[in-house]
Protein backbone atom coordinates (compact mmCIF):
# COMPACT_ATOMS: atom_id res chain seq x y z
CA UNK A 1 0.00 0.00 0.00
CA UNK A 2 1.41 3.65 -0.92
CA UNK A 3 1.89 6.14 1.83
CA UNK A 4 -0.82 8.25 0.24
CA UNK A 5 -3.19 5.98 0.60
CA UNK A 6 -2.99 5.32 4.06
CA UNK A 7 -2.38 9.19 4.92
CA UNK A 8 -5.63 9.67 2.91
CA UNK A 9 -7.55 7.10 4.93
CA UNK A 10 -6.49 9.07 8.32
CA UNK A 11 -7.56 12.13 6.54
CA UNK A 12 -10.99 10.38 5.70
CA UNK A 13 -11.12 8.98 9.48
CA UNK A 14 -10.32 12.22 10.92
CA UNK A 15 -13.78 13.95 9.37
CA UNK A 16 -15.57 11.90 12.07
CA UNK A 17 -13.68 13.38 15.03
CA UNK A 18 -15.31 14.73 17.55
CA UNK A 19 -13.53 17.30 19.49
CA UNK A 20 -16.51 19.97 21.23
CA UNK A 21 -13.81 21.21 23.79
CA UNK A 22 -10.10 21.38 22.26
CA UNK A 23 -11.85 22.05 18.36
CA UNK A 24 -8.13 19.80 17.56
CA UNK A 25 -9.84 16.82 15.09
CA UNK A 26 -6.98 14.03 14.60
CA UNK A 27 -7.60 11.09 12.42
CA UNK A 28 -5.39 7.71 12.23
CA UNK A 29 -4.95 4.73 9.50
CA UNK A 30 -3.26 1.62 11.39
CA UNK A 31 -2.17 -0.87 8.56
CA UNK A 32 -2.06 -4.81 9.87
CA UNK A 33 0.53 -7.12 8.74
CA UNK A 34 -2.36 -8.29 6.07
CA UNK A 35 -2.18 -5.01 4.17
CA UNK A 36 -5.77 -4.06 5.78
CA UNK A 37 -6.69 -0.63 7.14
CA UNK A 38 -7.95 0.19 10.89
CA UNK A 39 -8.91 3.97 11.08
CA UNK A 40 -10.13 6.18 14.46
CA UNK A 41 -10.36 9.22 15.09
CA UNK A 42 -10.15 11.33 18.38
CA UNK A 43 -13.27 11.50 20.81
CA UNK A 44 -13.75 13.90 23.30
CA UNK A 45 -15.99 14.14 26.21
CA UNK A 46 -17.55 16.37 29.11
CA UNK A 47 -15.12 15.44 31.68
CA UNK A 48 -12.23 15.66 29.82
CA UNK A 49 -10.15 12.92 31.10
CA UNK A 50 -11.78 9.98 29.15
CA UNK A 51 -10.83 11.44 25.90
CA UNK A 52 -9.37 8.70 23.03
CA UNK A 53 -6.89 9.64 21.04
CA UNK A 54 -6.78 8.89 17.31
CA UNK A 55 -4.33 6.41 17.09
CA UNK A 56 -5.76 4.31 20.35
CA UNK A 57 -9.20 4.32 18.78
CA UNK A 58 -7.85 2.67 15.69
CA UNK A 59 -5.31 0.45 17.72
CA UNK A 60 -8.14 -0.98 19.99
CA UNK A 61 -10.33 -1.25 16.96
CA UNK A 62 -7.82 -3.50 14.88
CA UNK A 63 -7.36 -5.85 18.32
CA UNK A 64 -10.69 -6.19 19.21
CA UNK A 65 -11.21 -7.86 15.61
CA UNK A 66 -8.33 -9.78 16.92
CA UNK A 67 -5.25 -8.41 14.51
CA UNK A 68 -2.13 -8.64 16.29
CA UNK A 69 0.89 -7.84 14.29
CA UNK A 70 1.21 -4.40 12.48
CA UNK A 71 3.14 -2.51 10.29
CA UNK A 72 2.76 1.31 9.94
CA UNK A 73 0.37 3.94 11.43
CA UNK A 74 -0.70 7.12 9.75
CA UNK A 75 -1.40 10.49 11.50
CA UNK A 76 -3.28 13.48 10.11
CA UNK A 77 -4.33 17.01 11.53
CA UNK A 78 -4.60 20.18 10.31
CA UNK A 79 -2.05 21.58 12.49
CA UNK A 80 0.57 23.34 10.28
CA UNK A 81 3.85 21.57 11.78
CA UNK A 82 3.04 17.74 11.91
CA UNK A 83 1.94 16.00 14.71
CA UNK A 84 3.10 13.73 16.79
CA UNK A 85 1.46 10.84 19.02
CA UNK A 86 0.99 11.76 22.35
CA UNK A 87 3.08 9.84 24.98
CA UNK A 88 0.55 7.40 26.28
CA UNK A 89 -0.19 6.03 22.66
CA UNK A 90 3.77 6.28 21.96
CA UNK A 91 3.63 3.64 24.58
CA UNK A 92 0.68 1.17 24.03
CA UNK A 93 1.68 1.49 19.83
CA UNK A 94 5.21 0.30 21.12
CA UNK A 95 3.78 -2.40 23.26
CA UNK A 96 0.85 -3.80 20.68
CA UNK A 97 2.82 -2.81 17.35
CA UNK A 98 6.43 -2.78 17.94
CA UNK A 99 8.71 -0.49 16.26
CA UNK A 100 6.63 0.51 13.44
CA UNK A 101 6.35 3.64 11.33
CA UNK A 102 4.83 6.53 12.26
CA UNK A 103 3.96 8.36 8.90
CA UNK A 104 2.45 12.15 10.09
CA UNK A 105 0.82 13.92 7.93
CA UNK A 106 -0.91 17.20 7.05
CA UNK A 107 -3.99 18.25 4.83
CA UNK A 108 -1.94 19.38 2.44
CA UNK A 109 -0.20 16.24 1.76
CA UNK A 110 2.62 16.84 2.88
CA UNK A 111 4.00 14.31 4.94
CA UNK A 112 7.33 13.06 7.72
CA UNK A 113 8.25 9.27 8.43
CA UNK A 114 9.99 9.03 11.97
CA UNK A 115 10.25 5.39 13.67
CA UNK A 116 8.69 4.33 16.62
CA UNK A 117 11.45 4.06 18.94
CA UNK A 118 12.77 7.22 17.67
CA UNK A 119 9.74 8.79 19.24
CA UNK A 120 9.78 6.71 23.02
CA UNK A 121 13.83 5.70 23.31
CA UNK A 122 14.67 3.28 26.06
CA UNK A 123 11.09 2.12 26.25
CA UNK A 124 9.13 0.23 29.04
CA UNK A 125 7.43 -2.77 28.25
CA UNK A 126 6.93 -6.74 29.52
CA UNK A 127 10.75 -7.48 28.38
CA UNK A 128 11.37 -6.33 31.91
CA UNK A 129 9.52 -8.66 33.65
CA UNK A 130 9.00 -11.64 31.22
N1 LIG B 1 -4.91 13.84 20.04
C1 LIG B 1 -4.95 12.72 19.27
O1 LIG B 1 -6.03 12.18 18.97
N2 LIG B 1 -3.77 12.22 18.82
C2 LIG B 1 -2.56 12.83 18.96
O2 LIG B 1 -1.58 12.34 18.43
C3 LIG B 1 -2.44 14.06 19.76
C4 LIG B 1 -3.68 14.46 20.48
C5 LIG B 1 -6.20 14.44 20.46
C6 LIG B 1 -6.58 14.31 21.89
C7 LIG B 1 -7.51 15.48 22.06
O3 LIG B 1 -8.81 15.12 21.64
C8 LIG B 1 -6.99 16.52 21.09
O4 LIG B 1 -6.14 15.84 20.20
C9 LIG B 1 -6.22 17.64 21.74
O5 LIG B 1 -5.23 17.16 22.57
Amino acid sequence: MTKEKLLRAAAFARENAHPPYSGFKVGAALEDAAGRLHTGCNIENASYGLTVCAERVALWKAMSEGVRTFRRISVVTGAEQFTTPCGACRQLLWEFCGNIKVILGNLQGGSRTVQLADLLPDAFDDKAFR
